[in-house]
């Protein structure tokens, strides 16, 4: 995989953040030019310390996706855009909607409109989400599923990623959506639950707190390893047949939460976890059970996850015990 990025000019927005920051160190490992975009919103998972491998091997631009000007210029003479910048709590985009309409819609609109003015010619990868499909009608959730979404967040992802598949169609700004479903591991953001569920569950249960679970722990889901995920996206971005389309990514790993916390506090060797009512809020916006059918990526490009849950965990316990003093 490394000769298609070699030497290659890459712009990463949100690149600071937890899967922008794992795709860059790959990135560099494979011998391209990184720049990274980034607005450091306190709220978000956007974490210097994220790029400590390779800080001296990339370039870091502190700005805003909002700012059409800033991105007019960071897109030009970039051969990949990997775009990644979001608001991805899906509580906070109801609290504040205009926010996350902001950056998961306008914001892509004036990246793509800076590409189409400035770099017909580059590639887009786009990190879309499973969260646009909503309360899933069956399962697994392929990518012929309908889109009704149940927050705020996931109809302005919606629109990001269709955007992108527009600028692909009508002018051939060469784009490729990737529905990405709960994605964990080193980087990720653990003070709080606006990035993930699971990284709460992991400062909590280092710290010896009860793990807490909302509702009955039934609730099934499906997870993948950062690496696995960073592997999908260099892929996408490698191949041309891959212009236009729009794929789900997922496992076959599928596990209730109840258990994930057990497998959780077996890796951990200790801890609890309690099962607590959903607060109101979220019990509004939940989606229920999920898991993705994926099957069209492994089928056409090959892309398979390697890192099972139990391999993946225990990594990502290993990172944070290492580095907790940068991310608490
Ligand atoms: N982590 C997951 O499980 C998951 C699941 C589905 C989709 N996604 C998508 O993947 C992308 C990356 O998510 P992540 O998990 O790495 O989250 P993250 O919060 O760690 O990364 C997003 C980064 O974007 C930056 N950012 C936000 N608004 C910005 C703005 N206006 N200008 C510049 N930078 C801005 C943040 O500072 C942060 O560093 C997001 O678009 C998200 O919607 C993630």
């Amino acid at each position: 995989m490394s000769e298609p990025f070699q030497d290659k000019n890459i712009l990463i927005t949100g690149g600071l953040g937890f899967i922008g920051s794992n795709l860059a160190i790959r990135l560099v490992e494979l011998g391209a030019d990184v720049t990274l975009v980034d607005s450091l919103i306190p709220e978000y998972g956007g974490n210097l310390f994220n790029i400590e491998p390779v800080r001296t091997r990339v370039r870091v631009n502190i700005a805003d996706v909002r700012d059409e000007y800033s991105m007019d210029y960071l897109v030009k003479g970039r051969d990949y855009l990997f775009n990644l910048a979001g608001q991805t709590s899906h509580l906070d985009s109801m609290q504040n909607p205009y926010k996350d309409l902001e950056i998961n819609c306008r914001a892509q609109l004036s990246i793509l409109e800076a590409c189409r003015k400035h770099n017909p010619n580059v590639k887009i990868v786009y990190a879309s989400t499973r969260q646009i499909y909503g309360k899933p009608d069956y399962l697994p959730v392929d990518e012929k599923h309908l889109l009704h979404p149940t927050d705020v967040n996931g109809v302005n992802k919606m629109a990001g990623e269709w955007y992108h598949i527009l600028y692909n169609n009508v002018y051939g700004v060469r784009s490729v959506s990737l529905r990405l479903t709960n994605t964990y591991g080193p980087r990720m953001r653990v003070v709080d639950a606006r990035q993930t569920f699971l990284g709460i569950w992991i400062r909590r249960v280092i710290e010896g707190e009860p793990i807490e679970i909302w509702g009955d722990g039934r609730q099934i889901r499906d997870f993948n390893y950062v690496d696995d995920v960073v592997d999908a996206l260099l892929l996408v971005a490698s191949r041309d047949e891959a212009n236009g389309k729009i794929y789900n990514l997922g496992s076959t790993e599928i596990i209730n939460l109840h258990d994930l916390a057990k497998k959780l506090i077996a890796h951990n060797g200790g801890g609890e976890c309690a099962l607590i009512p959903f607060p109101p809020n979220r019990q509004a916006i939940d989606i229920g059970d999920y898991y993705s059918d994926y099957s069209l990526i492994r089928s056409t490009l090959g892309w398979e996850p390697q890192i099972d849950l139990d391999e993946g965990l225990y990594r990502t316990l290993h990172y944070y015990r290492k580095h907790r003093e940068q991310y608490w």
